[in-house]
């Protein structure tokens, strides 16, 4: 098995945006670690320097994910062969956390094979929580009055969490699935007149416990949240890719004493697209389809959307319009049309496509 990590994914892997503190995400990180820690003192444990590179145990096997879970397939995870992945989330370590610790937090980058537009980007950041406790330690008996307890002290917590950060909003709680938790719900904000859905948690499952090497009487609570989405409204960032930029017009508007501070948004550059259509051969994944885009524009690309789609002779056809916008300076029609170039080469050598 080849691997289908590129090397501008792994540059990526060597950003490390969490560990700059005055990065926004990195100031968010902080914030929640210190909600905890002013909450718990001395309870919970952090850790957000660990390698992203995991095995396909931690990342899935153990975590109980179906071996045909779609989240496990080439189109959808980067795989360094078939026993190792760059984590899909940060879930991954929970099993390490858990055999040292009894409470943690963990944050890191995790990656994901996804579409292009504002809110997606291959990398993005977790923010991941776990604690536990016995049976006997809190005078419970049954594995049910466990799962009771840890599921009111997650909701309590993590609902006074949101309110730190968001401010007096709504909220609710959905039920949810995850294989390595039961229950499983995920927490919804009402924000901007949406719900805004911030993350996802649980009671584990006893045999995920177990799994971590825990004892039958040991219980707790999970849970995971997407840094991005959190710091795009509080810093009101209007596009993923900026967290990425290293132009100091957005790198030095924020600091860790300032906190929460507003983004003041520079000129807005104007956008250029080109659209691509081409006959689909019989094996294709969309996500190789942007794959190729990110590779040959980067984060050039603001958005890509199917336009058109048609089926003749029995063969189809897709249209899709690419959007290239940089976040720092103008594009001239001429690079644009290079690009445009080397992706009409690529595809039909990469994804056996035939260009219309
Ligand atoms: N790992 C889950 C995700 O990435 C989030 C999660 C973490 C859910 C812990 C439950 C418990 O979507």
């Amino acid at each position: 098995m080849t691997s289908n990590i590129s090397p501008k994914i792994l540059e990526l892997t060597q950003r490390k945006l969490l560990l700059k503190p005055h990065h926004p995400l990195s100031i968010l990180k902080q914030k929640i670690y210190e909600f905890f820690h002013r909450n718990y003192p001395n309870t919970f444990t952090t850790e957000d320097n660990f390698d992203p590179k995991v095995p396909v145990k931690n990342n899935f096997d153990l975590l109980l994910i179906p071996e045909n879970h779609p989240s496990r397939s080439l189109s959808d995870t980067y795989y360094f062969g078939p026993d190792t992945v760059l984590r899909t989330h940060t879930t991954a370590h929970d099993f390490y956390m858990l055999s040292k610790y009894n409470a943690f937090l963990l944050a890191g980058d995790v990656y994901r094979r996804d579409e292009i537009d504002a809110k997606h980007y291959p990398a993005f950041h977790q923010l991941e929580g776990g604690r536990v406790w016995k049976l006997s330690e809190l005078g419970l008996s049954t594995y049910e009055q466990g799962t009771k307890y840890a599921v009111e002290e997650l909701k309590t917590t993590l609902e006074s969490l949101a309110k730190e950060v968001f401010g007096n909003v709504e909220m609710r709680w959905n039920e949810e699935y995850f294989p390595f938790t039961d229950p499983s719900l995920e927490l919804e904000i009402r924000w901007m007149d949406d719900w805004l859905e911030i993350l996802g948690c649980g009671a584990y499952k006893k045999q995920v416990l177990l799994n971590a090497g825990r004892d039958e009487e040991t219980f707790g609570w999970a849970f995971g949240l997407g840094l991005e989405r959190w710091a795009m409204k509080v810093f009101e960032i209007p596009d993923i890719r900026l967290f990425w930029t290293q132009d100091e017009r957005f790198t030095t508007q924020f600091s860790a004493e300032k906190g929460f501070s507003k983004f003041t948004p520079y000129s807005k550059y104007p956008v250029c697209y080109k659209d691509i259509s081409f006959w689909v051969p019989e094996f294709f994944a969309e996500n190789d389809f942007f794959e190729v885009v990110r590779n040959v524009g980067g984060d050039l690309v603001e958005k890509v959307d199917k336009i058109d789609c048609f089926t003749k002779n029995g063969r189809t056809s897709y249209c899709y319009r690419i959007n290239y916008r940089s976040m720092d300076r103008s594009l001239t029609n001429e690079e644009i049309d290079q690009l445009q170039f080397q992706l009409r080469d690529l595809l039909p050598k990469q994804l056996s496509v035939e260009l219309r």
